[in-house]
């Protein structure tokens, strides 16, 4: 059963890992507001984050950030059709801070609340940014900080997940690689700023550093822990200046852009979809972005591509609320509950 279209206003909450953020949108398709706070910096300084402390920052931050959505929409609760919660996947401590709370809301406003699968609510950043919405069949990317995976969109509820990462995430790659070339985090940003300056400065140069490991193999899977150890054995014991940092920046960004659009040609190529959908906060990469564009015009003219602003791509709760617009029932408060290794699929 899908939600009655007389619900028209879905204030999302999403705090899955270091965000925290609040979001009303109408219709599925219309922010009203969309508010986030990240602890990225604090983990920044760690390197990487540490669970307990983005907890601990979802905890500080919740209220905060839903009285601003609310205040943003010029919306009062009582105007609020419904209440959605990213359920999963996602880091247990940080998930519940945002479960708990949309529990209580639903609870003392007499709303509904609606659980979201956060994978797949990435892809409806792509319903929330364009004049023109995704036709079916569509083709997905999500590539996010934890998951990469390919699934063909029959329908508002009805997705096939066709391959994925067998280990490391892009966003992931992104990030390890970063740290071992001594850039912050996160890494994606950092080593995409850095590729560009040695992409201005040398245009024409060919990238083929790094391996593309499975880029040839007949399914749609990707691994990307070997890239690491590749760079790791390039960069260890050596100083690298200004240029060559650069340079390697380049090479990686290269290499996981060079797979994931190889792969997903491959599936356009099979599955023959109306839409190509990029999501996830790998799809604010320019340079991926770009290369997509360039070999969809070529090969896949009548394909529609579409890719959010980078501001959707990452995470945020105005996908999560658009989501659940368009997908899901109610769910009774009692049966919701975090998940942290739901799959984009459903499966836990
Ligand atoms: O979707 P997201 O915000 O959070 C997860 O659900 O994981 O994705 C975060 C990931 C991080 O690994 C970050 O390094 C990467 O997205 N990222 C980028 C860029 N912006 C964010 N990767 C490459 N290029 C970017 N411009
Ligand atoms: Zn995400």
């Amino acid at each position: 059963m899908f939600l009655p279209l007389i619900i028209m206003n879905i204030l999302g909450i999403e705090t899955s890992c270091d965000e925290t953020a609040a979001a009303v949108v109408e219709s599925g398709t219309k922010i009203l507001s969309n508010i986030i706070a990240s602890s990225a910096e604090m983990h920044a300084e760690t390197g990487g984050i540490i669970p307990e402390n983005a907890a601990r920052q979802q905890v500080k931050s919740i209220v905060p950030i839903i009285t601003s959505a609310l205040e943003k929409a010029k919306i009062k609760n009582n105007k609020i059709d419904a209440i959605a919660v990213t359920s999963g996947p996602g880091l247990i401590g940080s998930l519940l801070v945002g479960i708990e709370t949309a529990k209580t809301l639903s609870l003392l406003w007499e709303k509904p609340i609606i659980s979201v699968n956060h994978l797949s609510a990435h892809l409806y950043a792509n319903w929330l940014s364009n004049k023109k919405i995704p036709e079916f069949p569509a083709l997905a990317l999500v590539v996010s900080g934890g998951h990469t995976d390919i699934v063909l969109m029959k329908d508002h509820g009805k997705l096939k997940w066709i391959g994925g990462t067998r280990d490391d995430a892009a966003g992931e790659a992104f990030d390890k690689t970063a740290r071992l070339l001594g850039l912050p985090y996160p890494g994606g940003p950092a080593i995409s700023i850095e590729a560009e300056k040695y992409i201005t400065k040398n245009p024409n140069i060919k990238l083929s550093l790094f391996p593309r490991p499975m880029i040839n193999e007949k399914n749609y899977d990707w691994s990307f822990s070997g890239l690491k150890t590749a760079v790791l054995n390039k960069v260890k014991d050596k100083k690298l200046n200004k240029e060559e940092k650069q340079k390697t920046a380049a090479e990686v960004q290269e290499a996981i852009v060079d797979v994931l659009i190889k792969k997903t040609l491959r599936a356009a190529r099979e599955y023959k979809p109306k839409s190509l959908l990029l999501a996830g906060g790998v799809a604010a990469n320019t340079r991926l972005k770009e290369k997509f564009k360039a070999v969809i015009s070529e090969h896949a003219p009548s394909i529609d591509f579409f890719v959010p602003p980078p501001k959707l791509c990452t995470d945020n709760a105005a996908y999560i609320a658009s989501f659940a617009y368009f997908n899901h029932s109610p769910t009774p408060w009692q049966e919701i509950s975090a998940n942290p290794q739901l799959t984009i699929a459903g499966q836990v």
